[in-house]
């Protein structure tokens, strides 16, 4: 590990708003022991005792890590199942390939690769479904932890309308979320329990009821999906015919809160924005997904004129990837429209941040925050011959959101620890 305190020098970029981002081209990031940052600015206005630290010099840029706010671990291995749409996906590849972590072994693989690509991909949070299956979720949390991101985790929960092997007795999947929140909520300040039940048509009035008071007596994050497909919604009207919206089922069971992160929320009517502007919960949005599965467009315009936060998710598997660079590439192909690069930037970070209420510990680059950051390398030839002083905020972050591969994520940084260097295999 490297040591504690040092400092970072080099081209700073820190997206603080949907329309701002703070730029040092020539920037120094200080990191105190306990990984903290305790100057982040031009290098030469950075104090004496910070000038004297030992130095590590990059010419990457250095961002905030990315959050991902939504994504399924037992889904790694079924990402790009083409051809069928939400309902059909789930029944057809989902539900059997989720049929799988039965097998202690194979989720303990699937695990471990998981966190390893959520790690290459230069995400440093990530809000998470796990297996259904106790034991694989468990194994989820073992193998989060020794990844040493930051991670919320939650068994996925259902107790109706899927597959037998699925399937848990109301009763039985609340005792087994509780065992997994005592054990493993708030451990080391980076793992965190969001209770999880799956989506409405899959978890009966009394499950939805019981998770809600399961997350607010141990004051856990909760996840859920709604308004996602026009099929969904339509199902979602059958199994709840006294319903007045699909949202409208999660509040009365005392579902959404600030600490809740509804995932897609696309067809949405405006007393379910209403809804979430009122409850505070935040939203995930995950384009590739919506993109995948043909699920539809997410009416950025609407939200933009309520106060809601929005942080961006890859939901793999219906997302194709963890990589977060395609993930807001996909935010602005869904708008059908070109999108400032700011927009997409924010969300991935800052926003995402907000979004967990996790803001005054992660998603910028400032001083008392945690050195979460990543490196990314931006090739030469972008630049057009100017130097970076010459280049501005928006030429920076144009080039990050839409020409960044995997390869250019140089390093990846939790608390100020380096947990992932790029080696280039072809040394
Ligand atoms: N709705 C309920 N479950 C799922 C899931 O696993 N993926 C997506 N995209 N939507 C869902
Ligand atoms: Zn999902």
């Amino acid at each position: 590990m490297n040591a504690l305190p040092f400092r970072l020098s080099g081209p700073i970029l820190s997206p603080q708003s949907p329309s701002e981002c703070t730029w040092y081209p020539s920037g120094t990031l200080a990191i105190g022991e306990h990984g903290r940052i305790l100057f982040c600015g031009p290098c030469d206005t950075a104090p004496e005792d910070i000038r004297t630290l030992p130095a590590i010099t990059t010419d990457d840029i250095i961002l905030p890590g990315f959050v991902d706010l939504h994504t399924h671990l037992p889904q790694y291995d079924a990402r790009g199942k083409f051809g069928v749409t939400l309902l059909e996906w789930l029944e057809r590849f989902i539900y059997p390939e989720e049929e799988r972590f039965a097998d202690e072994e194979s989720a303990r693989d699937i695990s471990r690769r998981f966190f390893r690509a959520l790690l290459q991909a230069g995400t440093t949070t990530a809000f998470v479904y796990a297996p259904v299956q106790f034991r694989a979720a468990w194994v989820a949390f073992e193998e989060a932890e020794r990844s040493r991101l930051r991670v919320v985790l939650g068994k996925t929960q259902m107790d109706r309308n899927a597959p037998f092997s699925l399937l848990e007795s109301t009763h039985d999947s609340l005792r087994d979320a509780e065992r997994l929140i005592e054990a493993w909520h708030r451990k080391n300040g980076r793992l965190f329990y969001a209770v999880t039940p799956r989506f409405a048509p899959t978890c009966t009035p009394v499950l939805l009821r019981r998770c809600a008071l399961l997350a607010e007596r141990h004051g856990t994050f909760i996840q859920t999906h709604a308004n996602e497909s026009l099929a969904e919604i339509a199902r979602v009207r059958e199994l709840f015919p006294q319903a007045s919206s699909y949202l409208d089922i999660y509040a009365n069971a005392g579902l959404l809160c600030e600490r809740t992160i509804i995932a897609h929320n696309i067809h949405v009517s405006d007393d379910d924005l209403a809804l979430c502007e009122r409850t505070r919960c935040a939203i995930a949005h995950c384009p590739d997904s919506n993109l995948f599965l043909g699920s539809g467009r997410f009416p950025l315009e609407r939200y933009a004129e309520r106060d809601i936060r929005i942080g961006l998710g890859s939901d793999v598997g219906a997302g194709t990837t963890l990589f977060m660079p395609q993930i807001m590439r996909s935010m602005a192909w869904v708008q059908q429209r070109s999108l400032h690069p700011f927009i997409p930037l924010y969300h991935a970070t800052a926003g995402g941040a907000a979004a967990l209420g996790r803001e005054c510990d992660t998603g910028t680059l400032e001083k008392g925050k945690c050195a979460d950051l990543v490196t990314i390398r931006v090739d030469g030839h972008f630049s057009g011959g100017k130097t970076l002083e010459k280049l501005s905020a928006v030429e920076i972050a144009s080039a990050i959101v839409y020409r960044t591969q995997p390869c250019d994520i140089r390093s990846v940084w939790v608390e100020g620890e380096r947990l992932y260097e790029y080696q280039d295999e072809k040394r």
